[in-house]
């Protein structure tokens, strides 16, 4: 069967092996992680697991040309653990000197989510609250809405609709509307206008996102190419990551609140959330104790692994533990409550520092 991705579906993908072999994604494998300028453990972990040329970018980097990263947030609800990821990548590149533009998906969110404007002011709001608490520094990072974009901007969106097919986009895409085709076209743009000279004439550009949105980046590449000549447009280069699974083992999402975990969220909320995570246990003690846990089915296993362990012997001596049946879901849900609301906490406290000032570095849209 072959496989569709769909940017705006709420699935989790099933197998992320299959988009090596039928989308052309190359794995993240150690000659990559051997150019990385410094290490991180979505890498070493393989949460971050593919990429499209992120060899060139790298090379650049190294060679110390002109880099930019660049990715985009629909604000379609409360912050999780889901975005985190993406702020912390973000992070890491802005720490080794590379330059961070984070667009605010405000008309795709409209538009395809159907989202009222004022609440897409709010959710932003607190996005970029977070972002700043979990340190990305207000003064580097460009954070912009996009319905707040200007000429060069849209014209390329005008531009890019006139040398792309119907057949072409639904071979991409499967069934459109028109809200999905302009908001494709406007993230197309956000990908590539930070190669315009107006904008800082960025030509390696990295799109680090979720691997649902690969599709995008395809287009974008295709578009890429056909301005080639008339824009000198570049291809971008993108790596993907996995999503954390929220706690009943799908995909995180703000549309099922009692399974995600929420930067707001209280210690309580979060205690009670992690308590009643799916788990890859048995049925009883003793059968743990006897066959062993699942930790590959765990959702606080994913806690562990995205988050809370650093060092790589703590985790893989948890995996041992569990297998074993040394250790019970119970006393390990406990560990994992008390260390993420330890985490959040510290979140939450720098994100107070944040909130009134936001406005002070970005421009949101007036109407
Ligand atoms: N479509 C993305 C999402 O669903 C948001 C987005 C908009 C984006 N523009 C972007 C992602 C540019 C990466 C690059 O979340």
């Amino acid at each position: 069967m072959t496989l569709k991705l769909d940017p705006w579906g709420h699935f989790a993908i099933e197998s992320y092996e299959k988009l090596f072999s039928q989308f052309g994604i190359q794995p993240i494998d150690n000659n990559i992680l051997s150019m990385l300028p410094q290490k991180h453990r979505f890498f070493s972990r393989k949460i971050i697991f593919g990429h499209r040329d992120f060899d060139k970018w790298l090379k650049a980097y190294k060679n110390g040309e002109k880099v930019a990263v660049l990715t985009g947030l629909m604000p379609s609800g409360h912050v999780h653990l889901g975005h985190l990821m993406v702020f912390e990548e973000l992070r890491f590149y802005q720490e080794i000197g590379v330059h961070v533009s984070v667009a605010i998906a405000d008309a795709e969110a409209y538009a395809v989510r159907r989202i009222p404007r004022k609440k897409l002011m709010e959710y932003a709001r607190e996005y970029i609250m977070y972002a700043y608490a979990i340190g990305l520094d207000p003064k580097k990072t460009r954070i912009y809405f996009q319905t707040n974009s200007d000429t060069p901007y849209y014209r390329l969106i005008q531009m890019f609709s006139r040398k792309v097919s119907m057949a072409e986009m639904e071979a991409i895409y499967g069934e459109l509307e028109p809200s999905k085709i302009v908001a494709a076209f406007t993230q197309v743009a956000d990908i590539l206008h930070l190669q315009l000279p107006e904008y800082g004439g960025y030509k390696w550009v990295l799109v680090p996102v979720g691997a649902d949105q690969d599709p995008h980046l395809r287009l974008t590449r295709d578009i890429a190419d056909r301005f080639e000549n008339e824009l000198g447009l570049k291809r971008p280069a993108s790596t993907y990551h996995k999503f954390i699974r929220g706690l009943d083992g799908n995909k995180m999402s703000s549309s099922k609140p009692e399974y995600a975990i929420f930067l707001s969220d209280d210690e309580e909320t979060i205690r009670s959330k992690v308590m009643k995570a799916l788990t890859g246990g048995r049925a009883t003690a003793e059968e743990q104790r006897k066959y062993g846990g699942e930790p590959w089915k765990c959702t606080v296993y994913d806690l562990y692994m995205y988050y809370l362990f650093e060092k790589e012997e703590d985790l893989e001596t948890l995996y041992r533990d569990c297998l074993k049946g040394l250790i019970l879901c119970g006393e390990d849900k406990r560990r994992a409550a008390k260390m993420l609301i330890e985490m959040i906490k510290e979140i939450q406290e720098k994100a107070r520092e944040f909130k009134d000032v936001i406005e002070d570095y970005v421009e949101f849209p007036r109407f």
